[in-house]
């Protein structure tokens, strides 16, 4: 039986909707036809209670700590396979087998140059800048330079992008931490896997050859695993929404990367170490967590909880082991940063407010100490959320020019500015 809902007004009128239910989640009342029923608009600030559309790439369940990637569990995905799987899995519905993989790999590799003339957007940018403000800058000049893939009406120009945009992001995030320290870009190596070959481009010198540490590698990829789409969050609509105007893709990535950069967002790795190297050490914690719980205070405890996930982060736990693995595989368990960051976990716990509040260390509180440790400045941990992210934008990007119901986003409003009055005259105001 088809399900409805009736919303009854206080005038005495009532309107029917359709109830639509997906494959798992709460089913969603569509109220598409709300207005020219009844002239009035729903009000939800923050979209708390909004499915802005119908998607079959990600679905998390934040009560039961559920992040799934296709159907995958996230837990599933971060054992079996390597990042680019997951790409392949985001971007075409099935994880490859030997074959497709290989393809893929060759395609993606060879796309990972950038042209030449792009070298030139980095020097116009002051080296200390963040490397956030010089990938908005950049990726938005993609569309500059691939002429053959802004036809979002052609599905091969779609595909090309796709590519592209996860191909070069490395090349990019690398090229901005290179200038940003004033040493050489390094060019890709295409015998090396993605995530290796990102960290060669990082960290090589043309002096000398850099050896790949496979638990380090393993540790990003892993980063990259679980940060590569989650369902409609801030950047993805804003991806969502730069596209449905028909906008390029390379515009559209660079918009989401603009959103990804706020500290409630993408950011809260970067802000979640400045806060512990602001904490300094385990006994100035009380202070901190005080300060976190003060109504009248902004602070607020960077890296603990989540819009969506109100039990545990599926993702802060695997982080949580990566964390670990890395820590041991370079003798770093002393780490001061990586202590405090442990002691903090623990007061938070088992405080009251934060236990009442369902605040759980998010996949932003561990990231940001392996990051640290692998030798990653705190000013690029945006710039790898980015890279990993892009292929979940691409894949939602894609999902929507797609899709028959796409239209252009266009949310109203409830006014509560001046109603209608005179303009007078300068001489008469
Ligand atoms: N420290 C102290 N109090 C907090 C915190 C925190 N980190 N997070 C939420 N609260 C309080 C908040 O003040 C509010 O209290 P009250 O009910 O008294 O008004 C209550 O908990 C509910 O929080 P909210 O801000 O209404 O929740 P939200 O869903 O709007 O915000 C959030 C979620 C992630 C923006 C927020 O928890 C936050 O700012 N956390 C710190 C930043 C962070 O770690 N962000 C990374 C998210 S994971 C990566 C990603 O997906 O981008």
């Amino acid at each position: 039986m088809d399900k409805k809902a009736t919303l009854n007004l206080s005038d005495g009128r009532s309107v029917e909707f359709p109830v639509l239910g997906g494959t798992i989640g709460p089913d969603v009342v569509d109220i598409r036809s709300l207005y020219g029923k009844s002239g009035m608009f729903t009000y939800d600030p923050g979209f708390m209670s909004t499915a802005s559309c119908s998607s079959t790439i990600t679905y998390i369940d934040g009560d039961a700590g559920v992040l799934l990637y296709r159907g995958y569990p996230i837990e599933q995905l971060a054992a079996h396979c390597d990042f680019i799987e997951v790409c392949y899995l985001l971007l075409n519905g099935e994880l490859p087998n030997a074959a497709q993989k290989g393809e893929f790999v060759h395609t993606v590799t060879r796309h990972t140059m950038v042209h030449d003339q792009l070298n030139r957007f980095f020097t116009g940018f002051r080296r200390d800048a963040h490397p956030m403000a010089t990938m908005v800058g950049v990726v938005g000049a993609l569309s500059a330079f691939y002429h053959d893939s802004l036809d979002i009406t052609d599905h091969e120009h779609r595909k090309i992008a796709a590519f592209r945009l996860v191909a070069k992001l490395p090349t990019i995030v690398a090229m901005a931490y290179k200038y940003s320290i004033g040493q050489p870009f390094v060019y890709p190596r295409n015998d090396l896997s993605y995530t290796a070959n990102f960290m060669r481009m990082m960290f090589a010198v043309p002096a000398e050859e850099y050896k790949v540490n496979p638990v380090l590698v393993r540790a990003l990829d892993r980063i990259f695993i679980l940060h590569a789409d989650h369902e409609q969050n801030a950047s993805t609509s804003t991806v969502r929404l730069a596209g449905s105007s028909g906008a390029n893709p390379f515009a559209c990535i660079a918009a989401g990367i603009a959103c990804l950069w706020g500290p409630a967002h993408g950011g809260a790795n970067e802000a979640c170490l400045q806060m512990l190297e602001e904490i300094g050490n385990v006994d100035h914690i009380g202070k901190y967590v005080k300060r976190a719980k003060d109504k009248d205070d902004s602070f607020k405890l960077m890296g603990f909880g989540h819009r969506v996930y109100k039990n545990h982060d599926p993702r802060a736990k695997l982080m949580r082991e990566t964390c670990h693995e890395v820590l041991n595989e370079l003798g770093l368990h002393n780490d001061r940063l990586f202590k405090l960051a442990i002691a903090l976990e623990k007061v938070a716990l088992e405080d009251d407010y934060f236990v009442s509040k369902k605040l759980y260390p998010n996949v932003d509180f561990y990231s940001g100490i392996v990051q640290r440790a692998l030798g990653i400045p705190t000013s690029m941990f945006t710039c790898i959320f980015a890279l990993a992210r892009t292929v979940g934008w691409i894949a939602q990007w894609q999902e929507m020019i797609a899709d028959p119901e796409y239209k252009i986003g266009r949310p109203r409003q409830l006014y509560k500015g001046a109603p209608r009055r005179e303009a007078k005259p300068l001489e008469k105001r």
